[in-house]
């Protein structure tokens, strides 16, 4: 056990996604407003966890919190609180290191972009923010996947991109290849089973060689991916992905300039 003890307010599905993780490693209090969902979450974590209503006057004095809300609620919750915390790290999506502070005092302040496969230990979280609390940040981050420093809020919201949004887009890719199958004949059922596979097997192998060895090391002369990937390059698949992280990146920045 880590000799921190974190607290995370809300509970939506990034602070459960979150809990499962930092459990293992931290002791933790889970603080939020909603009663039912707060008892939901004791059933399912009974070890090192506590939950307790958010009310008025909330001391985070000397507390490592964990801000799990909607980023439109930041300065409603803020005003809920009293003192000043020893870190905050924030998963606020595009909400501005400059606005975390004016908010929350914090010794140290530090935004992160976790996705969902937190749930599973899988997410891709990046960060960035107060150097003086990185170690710790970093370590935090790693409780439910892999976590990634960047130096500057520019780059937190082109990896936004694809970090956080990156679910959204491989599902699409997933959901149309499926449905190819089903095209051609085959099962949904099996489609499925079968685009689950691929996505699995495909993570270690991204994981050990560039994308485009990869590729080369599929596409044989005159083969079926050869044709396939004919098909791709004529629909600009690849510039609709490039658009695609231009588009969100763009939205990140708006939503943080809000
Ligand atoms: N979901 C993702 O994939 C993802 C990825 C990266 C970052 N994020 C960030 O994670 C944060 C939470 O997202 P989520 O998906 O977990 O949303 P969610 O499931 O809707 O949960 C939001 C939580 O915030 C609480 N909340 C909202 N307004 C509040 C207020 N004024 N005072 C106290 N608590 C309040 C909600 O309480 P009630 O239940 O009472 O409404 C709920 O516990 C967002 O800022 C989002 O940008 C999410």
């Amino acid at each position: 056990m880590v000799n921190m003890k974190l607290t995370i307010i809300g509970t939506g599905n990034m602070a459960e996604a979150i809990l499962h993780g930092v459990s293992k490693y931290y002791q933790v209090e889970v603080v939020g407003r909603n009663q039912k969902r707060l008892d939901e979450l004791e059933q399912k974590f009974k070890k090192n966890v506590t939950f307790s209503l958010l009310k008025e006057n909330f001391d985070i004095s000397h507390k490592n919190l964990i801000l799990c809300v909607k980023p439109y609620a930041l300065a409603s919750v803020s005003e809920l609180f009293t003192g000043q915390a020893n870190s905050h790290l924030s998963v606020l999506a595009g909400v501005r290191l400059e606005d975390l502070k004016r908010y929350i005092p914090a010794l140290h302040t530090v935004r992160t972009m976790p996705n969902l496969a937190a749930k599973y230990a899988k997410s891709m979280t990046t960060l960035c923010g107060d150097r003086t609390f990185k170690g710790e940040a970093i370590a935090i981050c790693s409780c439910f996947g892999e976590a990634l420093w960047l130096d500057s809020e520019k780059e937190i919201d082109i990896a936004t991109a694809v970090a956080g949004s990156g679910p959204a887009f491989l599902a699409l890719v997933a959901e149309s290849l499926a449905d190819g199958c089903v095209k051609e004949g085959l099962k949904r059922t099996d489609a499925q089973v079968l685009v689950q596979g691929l996505f699995k097997g495909f993570a270690p192998l991204i994981e050990e060689n560039h994308p485009s060895l990869l590729k080369d090391a599929v596409m044989s002369p005159g083969g079926t991916t050869a044709a396939g990937y004919g098909a791709l390059e004529e629909a600009n698949v690849r510039n609709a992905m490039i658009n695609a992280i231009e588009k969100a990146y763009k939205r990140a920045k708006d939503l943080g300039e809000k």
